[in-house]
C-alpha cells in the first residue's frame, strides 16, 4: 500500500446546517422560518417530519464541538439562523441569538476548531417570505443588513465566512420546481430568486468588509457537476449545454466573470423588468474562497418538456447509486478542473460538502459499519488528491455530515453522517466511517 499525502496544513472539516441540526425552532426569540412553514405544510416532506427538535444541537452543541474534537477536526462549517438573530428579518435584533452563536464559536476556539461560518442555508424568514422573498430585490439588502450584524459581533473571532449555501438550490429548487421551501413552481421566480441571491452575495460581502477590524475571508458556495450527454447525438449533447448553463454557468460566470447566462434565455419577460439592474454584475464578481459541494454528476438528454432548459436528467442503468444520486468519485475531480481551466480563480477552493446517504444502522454490537460511506469518501479524497496534483490548489475538504440530520424534503430517512444519531434519545455514536476519517486527518492521507 501506497500512501497518497495531503498538502502541508489541508484543512480537513465537516459540516452542517442550522435547521437540519438545531431543533428549538422557536426558542429564546427565533422568528419563524420559510423551513418552519414548509416543513408543517402537510404533502411537502416525507412522513410529516419537520425540524422542530432535529439533533437538539441548540441544547446539545457543546456535546457535539466534543465529538467534533473527537474526530479530530481541524475545521467546522455551519451556518447561523437568520430567524434567531433577526426575528422579523431586519431591524430590532434578538441578543439571544447572536448569543447563542457567539458561546458555539468560543467553544469551537477552545478545542481548536477553526469555524466556518456560512450566513444563508436557505431559512429565509417567513415575514421576508411575505414579501416576495428571494423575488424582491429589497431581500438582498435585508441580507446584507443581517451579514453586517452577525460578522460584527464575530469577526474578532471567525476568519472564514460564506455568504450562501448553494444559492442555486434555493432559487431553483425553492421557486422553480417547487421541491424546497418556498415551493413555488414558477420559472420565471426561480431565475429572479437566483439574482438576486447572487446580487446579495455581493452586498454581504461589502457589509462583512464594513465590519472587518481584522482579514477575514469571504467565500460563497456552489453545488456544481460535471455534465454529460446521455449519448453522443447533437440534440443530448446541445441539451447538456444547456443543462450546463442552468446548473453551473448561471452561477460561476456572474462570480467569475462579471456577466450571465441568464441573458441567454429567452425570458424576455423578466429581463424586461429590469432584473438585472446597471453595476449588479460588478457587485457580484467579488470573493476569497469558492466552496465546491460535490455529491454526482448529471448525465442529461434532450426533453422538450422541460420549460426554459429543454433538458432532462437521465439516470444510467449498471452504475452503482446511493440513496439520492448516483456515485461517481471522477466527477469531483473533474469539476475542479474545469473551474480551474475555464475560470482561472485566483481565489481559494475548497470541497465544503461530499457526502453519501446510504442505509446505515446500529450493529448487533452497537457499532455503525457503514463500509460504503468509507469507500465513497476515500475514492473521492483520491480524486481530489489527482486534482491537486494537477494543478488545483484545493485547500481542503468538509465532509457533509458531521452527523445524520434532516435532510430537506426527503426527512430523517437519509443519513449522511459520520456520526449516527437516534433521534428518540439524542444519543451520537462515532461510526465506523467517523473513526476512519479521524485516521486519514491524522496521517493527512488516504492509503491507495
Ligand atoms: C446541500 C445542502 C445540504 C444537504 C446535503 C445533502 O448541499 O444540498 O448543503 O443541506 O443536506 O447536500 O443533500
Amino acid at each position: 500500500m501506497t500512501s497518497q499525502t495531503f498538502p502541508k496544513n489541508f484543512i480537513w472539516g465537516a459540516a452542517t446546517s442550522a435547521y437540519q441540526i438545531e431543533g428549538a425552532w422557536n426558542e429564546d426569540g427565533k422568528g419563524r422560518s420559510i423551513w418552519d412553514t414548509f416543513s408543517h405544510t402537510p404533502g411537502k416532506v416525507a412522513n410529516h417530519e419537520h425540524g422542530d427538535i432535529a439533533n437538539d444541537h441548540y441544547h446539545l452543541f457543546k456535546d457535539d464541538v466534543n465529538l467534533m474534537a473527537d474526530l479530530g477536526l481541524k475545521a467546522y462549517r455551519f451556518s447561523t439562523a437568520w430567524t434567531r438573530i433577526l426575528p422579523e428579518g431586519t431591524g430590532k435584533v434578538n441578543k439571544k441569538g447572536l448569543d447563542f452563536y457567539d458561546r458555539l464559536v468560543d467553544e469551537l476556539l477552545k478545542r481548536k476548531i477553526e469555524p466556518y461560518i456560512c450566513l444563508f442555508h436557505w431559512d429565509l424568514p417567513q415575514v421576508l417570505q411575505d414579501k416576495g422573498g428571494w423575488r424582491n430585490r429589497e431581500t438582498a439588502y435585508a441580507f446584507a443588513e443581517y451579514a453586517g450584524l452577525v460578522s460584527g459581533r464575530l469577526t474578532d473571532r471567525v476568519k472564514y465566512w460564506f455568504t450562501h449555501n448553494e444559492p442555486w438550490v434555493a432559487a431553483i429548487l425553492g421557486y422553480f420546481t417547487g421541491e424546497h421551501a418556498p415551493g413555488l413552481k414558477n420559472p420565471a421566480a426561480g431565475i429572479e430568486a437566483l439574482h438576486h441571491l447572487l446580487l446579495s452575495h455581493g452586498l454581504a460581502l461589502e457589509a462583512i468588509r464594513a465590519e472587518t477590524k481584522k482579514p477575514v475571508k469571504i467565500g460563497i458556495t456552489l453545488n456544481l457537476y460535471p455534465i454529460y450527454p446521455a449519448t453522443e447525438s447533437k440534440k443530448d449533447r446541445e441539451a447538456a449545454s444547456r443543462m450546463d448553463m442552468i446548473l453551473n454557468r448561471s452561477v460561476l460566470d456572474p462570480l467569475f466573470k462579471g456577466t450571465t447566462p441568464v441573458r441567454e434565455i429567452p425570458i424576455g419577460k423578466i429581463l424586461s423588468r429590469s432584473l438585472i439592474q446597471s453595476g449588479d454584475l460588478e457587485k457580484i464578481k467579488h470573493l476569497d474562497i469558492l466552496g465546491v459541494n460535490y455529491y454526482c454528476r448529471t448525465v442529461a438528454k434532450n426533453d422538450s418538456k422541460v420549460p426554459i432548459i429543454g433538458a432532462s436528467q437521465v439516470f444510467p442503468e449498471g452504475n452503482e447509486y446511493s440513496g439520492m444520486w448516483e456515485i461517481f468519485p471522477h466527477g469531483i475531480y473533474e469539476i475542479l478542473m474545469r473551474i480551474w481551466n475555464d475560470y482561472t480563480p485566483s481565489c481559494d477552493i475548497m470541497i465544503t460538502e461530499n457526502g453519501i446517504p446510504v442505509p446505515d444502522g446500529l450493529d448487533f454490537d452497537g457499532r455503525v459499519r457503514d463500509e460504503r460511506r468509507i469507500r465513497y469518501i476515500h475514492d473521492h479524497l483520491a480524486q481530489v488528491r489527482q486534482a491537486i496534483r494537477d494543478g488545483v490548489p484545493v485547500k481542503g475538504y468538509f465532509h457533509w455530515s458531521l452527523m445524520d440530520n434532516f435532510e430537506w424534503a426527503f426527512g430523517y430517512g437519509p443519513r449522511f453522517g459520520l456520526v449516527y444519531v437516534d433521534y428518540k434519545t439524542q444519543k451520537r455514536t462515532i461510526k465506523d466511517s467517523g473513526r476512519w476519517f479521524r485516521q486519514v486527518i491524522k496521517k493527512n492521507g488516504i492509503e491507495d
